[in-house]
């Protein structure tokens, strides 16, 4: 098992997006983080398919998309043909996630399901084999630049557990408040995706930042 960051834009600057992905890629990230919002699952607005387009033209690290969208079943379709590699819906957003993780599934894309911090693990009893990945929130979606949740940590504990019985390919993402201090807490417990936007992008040497992350996340990891 290792354990990566995976940069999220939302804390770049969006006027050289390209530029700022670009760098992070040569600093050694494998996963760009693109967190897509729509005002009506959460209270911001973000980018679109035609952005993850454009940044497929300038980048191979693996997309991994968030959808914090109403409806999600809507757009899977665009983000993966825009060049997602993982697509990402929340639970609360949808009410028939067994439908949507089948639908993305056969986009040819990997399927993660992301839960709310106060959304228990039991919501996904009976769709865990089917996933690619879960990403569990540590802070409520919405912003970057967020406290870490640390009552989210027996979370990912208790669902390191059941994947090792059930979904050993399963991969655990933690989003939110990722710096090197939770990142060690995240690692720890089992985390092996930390995503971190603030902490790298916000950061005066963005790639130096990066490095830090990941240094103190694989020095707790097993
Ligand atoms: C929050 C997003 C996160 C966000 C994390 O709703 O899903 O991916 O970018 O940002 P930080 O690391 O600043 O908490
Ligand atoms: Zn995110």
């Amino acid at each position: 098992m290792t354990v990566t960051v995976a940069p999220s834009i939302l804390s770049a600057n969006f006027a050289k997006l390209g530029e700022e992905v670009r760098m992070i890629e040569e600093a050694g990230a494998e996963i760009l983080h693109i967190d897509v919002m729509d005002r009506h699952f959460v209270p911001n607005i973000t980018i679109g398919p035609a952005v993850v387009e454009s940044l497929r033209k300038v980048s191979s690290l693996e997309f991994d998309v968030h959808l914090m969208i109403e409806n999600p079943e809507r757009y899977v379709e665009a983000f993966a043909k825009a060049g997602a590699d993982n697509i990402t819906v929340h639970i609360e957003a949808t009410k028939h996630i067994h439908r949507l993780v089948q639908k993305i599934k056969s986009l040819d894309v990997n399927v993660g399901v992301a839960l709310n911090p106060a959304t228990p693990l039991e919501f996904l009893t009976y769709i865990l084999q089917e996933l690619d990945m879960v990403l569990l929130m540590t802070v409520n979606p919405g912003f970057g630049g967020q406290k870490f949740i640390q009552t989210v940590l027996p979370k990912v504990v208790a669902l390191s557990g059941i994947l090792s019985e059930i979904n050993p390919r399963c991969k655990i993402e933690v989003d939110g408040g990722i710096n090197i201090d939770t990142a060690r807490l995240a690692s720890r417990a089992g985390a092996e995706i930390l995503v971190a936007g603030a902490a790298v992008f916000a950061a005066s040497d963005p790639c130096k930042a990066l490095c830090d992350i990941l240094l103190a996340a694989r020095e707790e990891h097993n």
